[in-house]
């Protein structure tokens, strides 16, 4: 067996090393050193078997001795080397805590929100409150109820996404415009009229191209009380149109079918882009189209337990994005839905 020094006198020097290691690096040569796998102080405990019994527990309990206080010595060394470092880094990478941060740059309102929002706005200030619906409707608000019974022609009109039986409740479909949202609304009023709302929201239907997107945004209006009169219809969406594109316009009525309701009419303004001249914008007629309207249909009052004899009101439903593209000039209506922030940011401002 080779001489072993005793271990009193390796701690002296495995003491004496840390306090040396001018680096964490060589702190930790010194640790794996004494206190490694393969450490002298490592190798002297499976050593110990050597030694007759009745020296092995006071040897032992040395070397254990020995062992704390070489990892005191090198935890000490350690902290010492650390703070130094810090201090060091603290003094060589000095920054200069006045220059200007880089920034990032403001968000904005994506331009379809923006249009809802104002839509939203100018109605509020005319009495109208904001509701909503779900986009997974059902057959029965979405159709039936507006005076669509089933097998009823109209229902074609519409080009539905139906949602397969097994993931939803039976006859699910994803709503075709928002004009279920009246129906909900006006149940939901259980009799306290008169109802004014307006609901803004994403409808979907099974179409893709320039104009028109597989999910697209409308908002409805829905108004009932006593005395309601298409006058009033008229009045309240030439005063909303103008204040949205914030200059005079003519607009003009052209009987139309809805099923729910009668009489129906779809509205054209003065095209903004030429101002009625004539343009491709408005295939050289001078006029656009831009919504829907009429009066409730008597079914669709009943339908919402509300009297015909006595309530009626008026409903219109238009495109936001559609309204989106004539206030901001943008031609094709994929645009908006592209996230192609090079043409969102353009809307950033104003
Ligand atoms: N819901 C119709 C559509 O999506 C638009 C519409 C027309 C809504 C006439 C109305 C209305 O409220 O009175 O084509």
């Amino acid at each position: 067996m080779p001489a072993r020094e005793a271990p009193t006198d390796l701690t002296g020097r495995a003491l004496a090393e840390p306090a040396a290691s001018a680096d964490l690096a060589r702190l930790d040569e010194v640790r794996v050193r004494w206190l490694g796998k393969k450490g002298v102080l490592t190798e002297q405990l499976k050593s110990l078997g050597a030694l007759p019994v009745a020296e092995r527990p006071a040897a032992g309990a040395r070397i254990n001795e020995a062992k704390v206080a070489v990892q005191t010595a090198i935890d000490a060394r350690r902290a010492e080397l650390e703070a130094g470092e810090i201090k060091q880094k603290l003094t060589a990478g000095r920054i200069d805590v006045t220059l200007p941060g880089r920034g990032e740059e403001p968000g904005g309102l994506h331009p379809v929100t923006r249009a809802r929002l104002r839509i939203e706005q100018l109605f509020r200030d005319v009495g109208f409150t904001v509701a909503q619906g779900p986009e997974i409707e059902d057959d029965f608000h979405n159709f039936t109820a507006l005076n669509h019974p089933p097998d009823h022609p109209a229902r074609a009109l519409h080009d539905t996404f139906y949602i397969e039986k097994g993931d939803a409740p039976d006859g699910a479909l994803l709503r075709t415009h928002t004009s279920p949202v009246q129906i909900r609304s006006l149940r939901a009023a259980g009799g306290r009229l008169p109802l004014a709302v307006i609901a803004p929201g994403r409808v979907y239907r099974v179409d893709s191209d320039a104009t028109h997107t597989p999910m697209f945004h409308q908002v409805e209006g829905l108004l009932v009380d006593t005395d309601v009169s298409f006058a009033n219809l008229k009045s309240i969406l030439h005063g909303f149109m103008e204040a949205f594109f914030e200059r005079d316009l003519a607009m003009r009525l052209r009987p139309s079918y809805f099923p729910f309701v009668e009489p129906g009419a779809e509205v054209d303004i003065t095209c903004v882009e030429c101002g009625g001249k004539g343009c491709r914008l408005c295939k050289h007629t001078g006029w656009i189209e831009v919504l829907g309207c009429g009066m409730v249909h008597p079914n669709v009052l009943r339908s919402c337990e509300v009297d015909p004899e006595h309530y009626s009101g008026y409903a219109f439903g238009m495109g936001i994005d559609r309204l989106a593209m004539l206030r901001y000039g943008v031609n094709d209506l994929r645009l908006f839905f592209e996230s192609d922030l090079r043409f969102l940011r353009q809307f950033r401002g104003g």
